[in-house]
């Protein structure tokens, strides 16, 4: 089939610069939500039509595949989908989405469209307590006669509580033959794409109607209100999903999802974490509170403990981080590493089983295995102009409060004393100190303060 997603509104009531169907839902513009689910349905054509914002939401979404028709300028719905009308394929038939009503299941349109059928208009509609602003469903005899905007209903009409989600299917060749001729002459001056229902009867074509699973399948955003609940819905759903897959969650009204997070078996997800870009979290590994991870990897048996920051990292199996720890790009982590409390680890690997428990800065460096790295250790790797790599072998023990000045290298075996700013490479299995010779001053006093006056 054919789908067609209006996106030319203008999102007035977001007061925001940014266009409305770019508004994010889970880390992601809204409109991709919409295309997603309209990819579900493997379409044949998929054109989005688009207005307001202009290019910035073409070149924001850039999605393969798209038709992107401009409407300019924007007079109604039925006018949006006019433009679409020359990209269709008229064998098959068009579904019409709203690039505001993110959260619509693929499996509601696939209903929604086999009620169509060849020769028929499907409508999805729902009852609302409270259906203002909407366009209501006019029955006659439990028959759909046509669709009435808020803005021309009379009372009887207001008081109808079935209402239009503005989602329906319709033949291409019939939307061919009306839409050209559909009139402005309403409260609104606009080209409706409801008045096609009233001219679908006019034909006796059959018009069926179906509802969602889920109300919140069908809302659309219109402000800042909307937009967080639907966030909140959105993000609930996520961690359903979790859950029926076997995750543990502290709480799954806490947690927060803005790209895909993809868990092995018996993860456990403490509460306030934040999962952004592609995450994948193996096999028994266990994520403390309020961490936030972004584009990174955590292997199986990991454990981070609370308030840990990831972006672009690999955890290595086994490893224990945290709390406070933060693993910035490039950080690629062995088996069984520790990284402390106010560490820092950027584009460096650490092999298998060494150790940064506190207050540590490693950047730039390459450590081996079994390496002990003291608290208050920093790798000095940029010189004001250009960035060095410090090398640190196998089986190293660096004291607390050692600077080291890249580029250079720390043997294998090599010892550090505490305190060593070390700005030649240090030999292997030795040890290398550099600091002051250690004095005391016997019968020193200490300065007394002077009386004034
Ligand atoms: C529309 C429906 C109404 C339905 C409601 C559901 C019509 C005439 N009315 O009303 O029956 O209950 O949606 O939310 O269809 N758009 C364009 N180009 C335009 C106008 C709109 O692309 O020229 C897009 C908007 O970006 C939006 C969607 O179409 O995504 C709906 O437009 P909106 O102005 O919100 O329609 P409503 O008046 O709410
Ligand atoms: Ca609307």
């Amino acid at each position: 089939m054919n789908v067609v997603i209006l996106a030319a509104g203008k999102g007035k009531r977001m007061h925001s610069d940014l266009p409305k169907v770019l508004h994010p839902i889970g880390g992601r513009p809204m409109l991709s939500l919409v295309i997603d689910a309209a990819r579900a349905l493997s379409p044949t054509r998929l054109v989005v039509v688009y207005g307001h914002g202009g290019e910035t939401v073409r070149d924001a979404i850039g999605a393969a595949g798209v038709t992107w028709v401009l409407q300019e300028p924007q007079l109604g719905t039925g006018h949006a989908v006019l433009q679409a009308l020359p990209h269709l394929d008229p064998s098959r038939p068009t579904i019409v989405l709203y690039g505001d009503v993110p959260l619509i299941r693929p499996a509601t349109l696939l209903r929604l469209a086999e009620m169509a059928a060849d020769d028929s208009l499907a409508v999805l509609t729902v009852c609302l307590e409270h259906p203002k602003g909407y366009g209501r469903i006019v029955r006659v005899d439990g028959a759909i006669r046509r669709i009435v905007e808020e803005k021309d209903a009379d009372d009887a009409e207001k008081a109808i509580r079935e209402i239009n989600t503005g989602i329906v299917v319709a033949p291409t060749t019939a939307l061919q033959r009306w839409l050209p001729g559909l009139s402005n002459l309403n409260a609104q001056g606009e080209y409706y794409l409801t008045d096609i229902v009233g001219l679908a009867v006019a034909e006796a074509m059959s018009v069926a109607s179906c509802q969602p699973e889920h109300a919140w399948e069908v809302e659309g955003v219109n402000s800042k209100r909307q937009l967080a609940q639907l966030e909140r819905i959105h993000q609930r759903n996520l961690a359903d999903a979790l859950l029926d897959a076997g995750v543990t969650l502290a709480d799954p009204d806490r947690i927060d999802i803005r790209g895909e997070l993809a868990c092995g078996r018996d993860v456990s997800i403490d509460v306030g974490c934040v999962f952004e870009g592609r995450v994948e979290i193996a096999d028994g590994a266990r994520i403390g509170p309020y961490c936030v991870l972004k584009n990174s990897r955590v292997a199986a048996g990991a454990t981070l403990q609370a308030y840990c920051h990831l972006e672009d990292a690999e955890v290595g199996p086994a490893n224990a981080i945290g709390p406070y720890a933060r693993l910035r790009p490039g950080a690629k982590l062995g088996t069984d590493v520790h990284i402390g409390n106010f560490v820092e680890v950027k584009n460096s690997t650490i092999a298998d089983h060494s150790k940064a428990n506190h207050l540590a800065y490693v950047g730039d460096a390459t450590v081996g295995s079994r390496v002990n790295i003291g608290a208050g250790t920093i790798c000095c790797n940029y010189d004001g102009a250009n960035k060095h790599r410090t090398v640190i072998e196998d089986d190293v023990f660096i004291g607390s409060d050692t600077q080291l000045v890249a580029p250079v290298t720390v043997g294998r075996g090599a010892t550090l004393g505490a305190g060593t700013t070390l700005t030649r490479d240090a030999p292997a299995e030795q040890l290398t100190v550099s600091r002051a010779k250690q004095v005391s001053i016997a019968g020193w006093k200490r300065p007394v303060k002077q009386k004034k006056g």
